[in-house]
């Protein structure tokens, strides 16, 4: 069967395969310019400290030519982070397929004097525009869910990397605290297209990024793509309960 003829999940609606990309890139145009701020609104700040920890984990190669690539980079709030660590001398690649996001990030970067050792490509996570090989690291933060076809970008991504290199994944998980799951159920699809609403003037991009939530594999399920793909050692550990999962895989 060829794409035309498969289907997927957009949040929980089923579409063409070959559709979901566009569909996701209309959202995340319409959120472009307030997605800090509603990053913000929506976690109480609590992305901050998972991006942190994320960050923490990551075994970054600690010399001058060391190259990390950030997929999926959006705004930058990766990438940033990799490259305030004071160990950190190398470079870091933002790659993102929305031209908006980018710029919002390119904005940033400049505010924050941190363009010199960024680049940033617009392109799409199942087709790295790079030769094997080519990066130390690679990240991606709220990103593989909104992939439509997430096994083609974990193979790009396990071939991009150099042998011994790092992969590392930040994504919504499966809540796995009794009790938890009720009231995050309730916070999500209530009160999130509402902040949404009131914050972008549009709830439905925030109600298929609650969705969206939902659709992604369980984090054991997850990991297991992730070994399919080729990467070896792979782990993930939950944060807040589930509501996130940090996931880690070697190329060796
Ligand atoms: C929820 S944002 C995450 C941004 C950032 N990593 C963060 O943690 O704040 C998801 C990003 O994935 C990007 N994206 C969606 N599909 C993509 C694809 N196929 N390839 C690359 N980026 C993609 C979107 O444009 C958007 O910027």
């Amino acid at each position: 069967m060829d794409d035309r003829q498969k289907n997927t999940h957009f949040g929980f609606s089923t579409v063409p395969l070959e559709d979901k990309q566009h569909l996701v890139d209309d959202v995340f145009h319409h959120v472009a310019a307030r997605y800090d701020l509603m990053n913000d609104l929506m976690s109480g700040g609590l992305h901050r400290l998972w991006k942190d920890r994320f960050v923490s984990k990551l075994a970054l190669p600690r010399t001058r030519r060391a190259r990390h690539l950030d997929l999926a980079g959006g705004t930058g709030d990766i990438a940033f982070r990799i490259l305030k660590k004071p160990d950190y001398t190398g470079s870091v690649t933002i790659l993102d397929i929305n031209g908006d996001m980018l710029a919002v990030g390119r904005d940033r970067a400049e505010k924050q004097r941190l363009q010199g050792k960024l680049s940033f490509i617009e392109a799409n996570a199942e087709e790295l525009p790079f030769a094997a090989n080519s990066f130390d690291t690679c990240t991606i933060a709220f990103g593989i869910r909104n992939v439509p076809r997430i096994d083609k970008a974990l193979a790009e991504i396990h071939r991009v990397l150099r042998h011994g290199g790092q992969f590392l994944c930040l994504e919504f998980s499966n809540v796995v605290l009794p009790g938890l799951d009720k009231i995050y159920d309730a916070y999500s699809f209530h009160a999130i297209p509402r902040i949404g609403q009131l914050v972008t003037g549009d709830a439905e991009a925030y109600r298929y990024l609650v969705e969206s939530i939902r659709q992604f594999p369980a984090a054991e399920s997850f990991a297991a793509m992730i070994e399919t793909a080729g990467f070896a050692r792979p782990s993930f550990s939950r944060l807040s309960g589930g509501i996130v999962a940090i996931h880690s895989g070697w190329k060796l």
